[in-house]
């Protein structure tokens, strides 16, 4: 029997069973015949785009930039010519977001302060790049790369891993405020696949084993050394390498002798 899928807009597809009956399922059916269309949380553009105020991220929580990361700040700023300076509010809002630990709203307004730019044209950067986070995360930033290259070696798996270890799901944080966990798209270390980011450090060619590793010497406080966890050195040739084997040749090397 064929079937056709038709996707709607709760990000979950509907499958029906009679070819050319293909209908949109609205969100109050029975969730019989339903099957979820992503594996992680579905960011809707309310999430991405729009700022609601907590206890933790409102503006009227103060920010400033410390002695060094403002030196550091007008020293960026510095590098544009004055009419375009505002070509410094992503450096800055990653200062902002380095020092705070996310980009709240008032890093952001205080970015608008220096580079005399109207606030919503700092929001309008800082919900464009997923890479700032507009809410609180854990100490240790986990981004695991579920993209094709990773996918076929096994990020599900990872995620799984660490979803399982840590008793929380894609886009949550640990109560003790220690791990948060996302997917992000290819993290451009494909040769070594699959990919987990901790905050900077990228820990490469994982298996659930050495996942479960990684985040146990983190709970204990340590950090575990970064790269491929397959004992091959960057992104060498799983197998050992296959040519420039020898030893360099010197210079010369198949130069006619007349030149
Ligand atoms: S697909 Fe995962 S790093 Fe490129």
């Amino acid at each position: 029997m064929f079937k056709t899928c038709t996707k709607v807009a709760s990000g979950i597809l509907r499958i029906s069973p009679r070819v050319g009956s293909a209908r949109l399922a609205s969100a109050n059916l029975p969730l019989s015949g339903l099957r979820s269309f992503t594996t992680s949380n579905t960011c809707f553009s309310d999430k991405l785009f729009v700022h609601r105020d907590t206890d933790k991220n409102n503006p009227d929580l103060p920010f400033e930039f410390t002695p060094e990361n403002l030196k550091e700040a007008k020293e960026t700023i510095a590098k544009y010519p004055e009419q375009y300076k505002k070509g410094a509010v992503i450096p800055l809002l990653h200062i902002g977001q380095r020092q705070l630990g996310f980009t709240s709203i008032s890093v952001m307004n205080e970015v608008a302060k220096l580079l005399e730019m109207p606030p919503m044209r700092v929001y309008e950067v800082a919900t464009f790049y997923t890479m700032f986070n507009r809410d609180p995360v854990g100490k240790y930033f986990l981004q695991v790369c579920t993209t094709t290259p990773c996918q076929l070696c096994g990020s599900t798996k990872i995620v799984d891993t660490i979803q399982d270890h840590l008793g929380i799901k894609v886009g949550e944080t640990t109560k003790d405020n220690l791990f948060t966990l996302v997917e992000v798209e290819c993290a451009g270390a494909c040769v070594n696949a699959p990919v987990l980011a901790v905050n900077d450090d990228y820990y490469e060619d994982l298996t659930p084993e050495s996942t479960k590793d990684i985040l146990n010497q983190l709970k204990a406080g340590k950090v575990p050394i970064p790269g491929p966890m397959s004992g091959r050195k960057a992104a060498e040739p799983k197998t050992g390498l296959t040519s420039l084997k020898g030893a360099p040749s010197g210079p010369g090397f198949k130069v006619r002798a007349d030149l």
